[in-house]
């Protein structure tokens, strides 16, 4: 397995809506993932983010703080969101060096399929819940500037851009 390149923002692939893997094999591409995502250091990753536009994400929340508990999503759906919101500061590994204070649901249940093809369901509760909602927005070709009001995403955009090798 390999820990692959991540690509940066404006990288087009990051807007890409992805497709679905249905019955695919994506044994590889989640230990890819895992790998590139340990290595970052992230506690989550999409596969947009290394350049394959297909519907997985990975995350752990927990491995930084020695407990490791790493997650395959594959085909995730939000099935439910809570009413109630949180902000907090999110970063993104295609995004260096910004955090964005980003609203989100406090917590969802979340449906996806495992590497062995079953169907699961989960209520993501604190940190998970917000990793998993902004490890799915990758997959519909979202990031963190694209949930800001538009004065902040403006500001925000300008301060990551002037920073880029041009
Ligand atoms: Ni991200």
């Amino acid at each position: 397995m390999a820990v692959r390149p991540i690509l940066t923002w404006p990288d087009p692939r990051l807007s890409a809506r992805c497709d679905p893997v249905g019955g695919a094999d994506v044994s590889v591409l989640a230990a890819d993932l895992l790998d590139t995502m340990y290595a970052a250091p992230g506690r989550g990753l999409a596969a947009p983010q290394i350049g394959v536009l297909m519907r997985v994400f990975v995350m752990d929340v927990t491995w930084k703080d020695g407990t490791p508990a790493p997650r395959v999503v594959i085909d995730p759906q939000i099935v439910w969101r809570s009413d109630e919101t949180v902000v907090g500061p999110e970063g993104c590994l295609s995004i260096p060096g910004v955090l964005a204070d980003v609203r989100r649901a406090r917590d969802i249940r979340l449906a996806w399929t495992d590497l062995a093809g079953r169907r699961v369901e989960e209520t993501l509760t604190g940190f998970a819940a917000i990793c998993a909602q902004h490890e799915y927005d990758h997959l519909d070709g979202l990031v963190t500037f694209d949930r800001l009001p538009p004065d902040q995403r403006g500001a925000l955009m300008a301060a990551y851009q002037d920073r880029l090798p041009s």
